[in-house]
């Protein structure tokens, strides 16, 4: 088989996917989705593409049959659907690794393990449960749930005025965790890819500015003391040890002085680095590709400064307002539906 005759098999047909599909062209490799019907970004940039659900083992079967390995765009496909995959093909990176980002008190735990600091935290199964950590928590804190959240979305803040029999109905979730709020000078996250054959290599950090939970926009790379950096990537490395990593790992973190405060973990190009597509020589998305497709990988450097954006809703359909820079790249995911706060695309500039 010569290299071109590779498929990558991609789970799960959001904008992840679909840049991961456009990367993975460049490469010289062919690309099939596997995903439910809907309003699937990735649907028109792959080569093929099955439509099924999480569960339907024949399909994924099928699916499996027809790639060499196979990556994850979503973070929320069954563990237990990874695993019987990786009975047929290469699934990278594994179940396992999403088996631990899929559960915060998981990735807390593990992140503990490697030698993060982690704020305070409970696992919060009733409203006694509530009552009784928000009250150790000086009502200075935000209830989660303990799965399935992401954007914001799945999480309620917690102060001396809530009525909590109101907010324990309102997340309607009876697997939650309660977390301190982290009083942080600023949010950054880092982005480490392992190869399959094992080679590996860092992005230059992100910083990171949310507005409602949702993530606004990105500067890097983010300023970081060399002797901290160092530090960091050393803790970073030994975490994706232990998730026995093939392919990319991206790690939300808290910075207050020198102090890095784990926040989750992310198994999968992240939005945070979206800028590395003109950033850098290799985009977080080609980096993916090149490890799963086990080809060397190395430090990616940026010698320029760059702002990415996220176009929000309804903010797609006003585009003619967003003139930063002469040499800004916008990119519309072709998303169908425009929702409040839905992320609809990305525009990135040099700064
Ligand atoms: N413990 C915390 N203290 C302060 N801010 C927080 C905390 N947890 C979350 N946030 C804010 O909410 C954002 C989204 O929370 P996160 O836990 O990353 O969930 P999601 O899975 O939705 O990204 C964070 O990036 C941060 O801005
Ligand atoms: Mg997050």
């Amino acid at each position: 088989m010569t290299f071109k005759d590779k498929t990558i098999g991609i789970l799960g047909g959001g904008q992840l996917g679909r840049m991961t599909a456009i990367a993975a062209k460049k490469l010289g490799y062919k690309t099939l989705l596997y995903c439910p019907k809907g309003d699937n970004p990735a649907e028109y940039s792959v080569n093929e593409y099955i439509d099924g659900n999480w569960n339907d083992n024949k399909k994924l079967g099928i699916f499996a049959s027809k790639v060499d390995v196979i990556t994850s765009e979503f973070e929320n496909i069954p563990a237990k659907t990874l695993y019987n995959l990786s009975k047929i093909t290469k699934v990278y990176p594994s179940s396992f690794c999403f088996s631990i980002a899929q559960y915060r008190n998981k990735e807390k735990e593990m992140a503990a393990k490697s030698g993060f600091l982690v704020s305070k935290w409970y696992r919060i199964k009733s409203l006694e449960d509530l009552i009784k950590y928000s009250k150790i928590l000086n009502h200075d804190c935000i209830l989660k749930t303990n799965s399935l959240g992401y954007d914001g979305k799945g999480q309620i803040k917690i102060s001396s005025e809530v009525n909590f029999k109101k907010i324990w109905t309102e997340i309607n979730f009876d697997d939650c965790i309660l977390e301190e709020k982290v009083n942080f000078d600023r949010e950054v996250s880092i982005l480490y890819a392992r190869s399959s054959n094992g080679t590996e290599c860092f992005f230059p950090l992100s910083e990171n500015n949310h507005q409602n939970g949702i993530l606004k926009y990105t500067i890097a790379p983010a300023i970081l003391e060399q002797e901290l950096e160092i530090k960091l990537k050393l803790t970073v490395k030994k975490f994706a040890k232990l998730l026995n990593l093939k392919g990319l790992l991206t790690i939300e973190l808290f910075q207050r002085n020198n102090d890095f405060i784990f926040n989750e973990i992310a198994p999968r190009p992240h939005n945070s680095f979206h800028w590395t597509i003109e950033g850098c020589k290799n985009s977080q998305f080609d980096i993916l590709v090149k490890s799963i497709m086990g080809q060397d990988i190395n430090d990616q450097v940026v010698c320029e400064n760059w702002k990415m954006i996220n176009l929000l809703g309804d903010e797609v359909e006003n585009l003619k307002f967003f003139n930063f820079h002469k040499d800004q790249k916008i990119h519309v995911y072709g998303k169908k539906e425009v929702k409040n706060g839905r992320k609809m695309g990305h525009i990135t500039y040099p700064i």
